[in-house]
């Protein structure tokens, strides 16, 4: 049997940097788990701009759709702010997520109790929270033609086009469906059907999927603008949200500080199943580059960390891993390691990126 594959996209910013804890995970997942990698590594972003002149390399997009899982850092920075539109480092993630195909943008956001104090909501609001954002990830506004910008008269015009069809809607709704089973089986789809016919038309196919085939999963409808502030009211009432590109990607910054910092939110992004029957997929933190802490081993690995986590639940069908991971992830809090991201009220010391990798590696080791 053959080892199954990863391609690693590290990227720019504290990307490489949080890569490097993740390879050490990878690394104890051979050496102590019997899980051995072929793992290959490419750019992605900015630093692939500024080896190619483009954001993504074809090479590395063909390596992308043939290996098991991809794991990407981060993309962007101050660097590549004056770039055509068309070179941007974000448009390397983008082309990845739609010849991919990764509709299913899946991110849980969790608030370990160890942090519930950092959160800058009250304690009681968020400790013990655990919900799943379930984005839409290759469509609505992010991709829908018309887009550009052009003159009219004597000024300009900029446009983009949220368009949904019928089909893109059905599958994001299954998927949030299927998640809902193996949780509280709850859904809440978020949507602006007062004002978008997109809106409408998105609670009108997951009304009819729910019917259908969903029946035993408790179905609510929100419009977007009352979910982010119902998330920050009262986050514990979802279970899952499902939403669309855009909202998806607010709603999910928005639900990253509920955990306490937007370093500890990972993401899997998943398509249809490939012949070997693993989805297609791509794991990244949803944090940026971080430009302003790059290079200062300040970066919390965590995020990238539990992306990889991801992985093995999702690609590898290696649950049992997954949680160790996230155990280890567990205990390396309540024991007080804190990067600096993580620094709460009271102040400390915060420990670097590879001195949080290395505390998680230990904690795994000890387990
Ligand atoms: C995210 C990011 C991306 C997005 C950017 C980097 C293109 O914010 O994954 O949430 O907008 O989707
Ligand atoms: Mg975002």
């Amino acid at each position: 049997m053959t080892n199954p594959s990863l391609l690693i996209l590290p990227g720019d910013g504290i990307g490489p940097e949080v890569m490097a804890e993740v390879r050490k995970v990878i690394a104890w997942m051979g050496e102590k788990r019997d899980l051995t990698f072929d793992v290959s590594e490419d750019l992605v972003g900015g630093a692939a701009y500024d080896k190619h002149g483009v954001p993504l390399a074809d090479e590395t997009m063909a390596k992308a759709q043939e290996v098991d899982a991809v794991l990407l850092g981060a993309v962007g920075g101050p660097a590549y702010d004056d770039l055509d539109f068309s070179v941007k480092p974000e448009r390397g993630l983008l082309r990845l997520r739609k010849e991919m195909d990764l509709f299913a943008n899946l991110r849980p956001a969790q608030c370990f109790d160890a942090l519930a104090d950092f959160s800058s909501l009250k304690k009681d609001i968020v400790a013990g929270l655990d919900i799943m954002i379930v984005r839409e990830l290759t469509s609505g506004v992010y991709f829908g033609e018309p887009r550009g910008i052009h003159t009219e008269g004597n000024e300009r015009v900029g446009i983009n086009t949220q368009r949904y069809t019928e089909s893109e809607i059905a599958r994001i709704a299954k998927s949030a469906f299927e998640l809902a089973r193996k949780r509280d089986n709850r859904v809440c789809s978020m949507e602006k059907a007062n004002v978008m016919e997109s809106g409408i038309l998105w609670r009108d196919v997951v009304t009819e999927v729910h019917e259908k085939d969903y029946s035993d999963v408790e179905l609510s409808h929100m419009y977007a603008d009352n979910g982010a502030m119902q998330l920050v009211r009262n986050p514990k009432q979802f279970d899952v949200i499902v939403t669309d590109n855009l909202f998806g990607d607010i709603l999910s910054d928005a639900a990253a500080m509920l955990t306490g910092s937007l370093g500890m939110l990972p993401s899997a992004s998943l398509g249809a199943p490939m012949e070997n029957g693993r989805p297609k997929a791509l794991y990244e933190p949803v944090h940026g580059s971080a430009p302003d802490i790059t290079g200062q081993s300040k970066a919390n690995p965590i995020a990238c960390i539990l992306s990889f986590a991801m992985a093995l639940r999702y690609s590898f069908d290696r649950g049992e891993e997954a949680t160790m991971v996230e155990q280890a992830v567990e205990k390396v809090l309540a024991d007080g390691a804190r990067t600096g991201d993580l620094m709460g009220p009271d102040g400390g010391t915060p420990i670097s990126t590879s001195e949080m990798g290395d505390a998680i590696i230990a904690a795994l080791n000890a387990a």
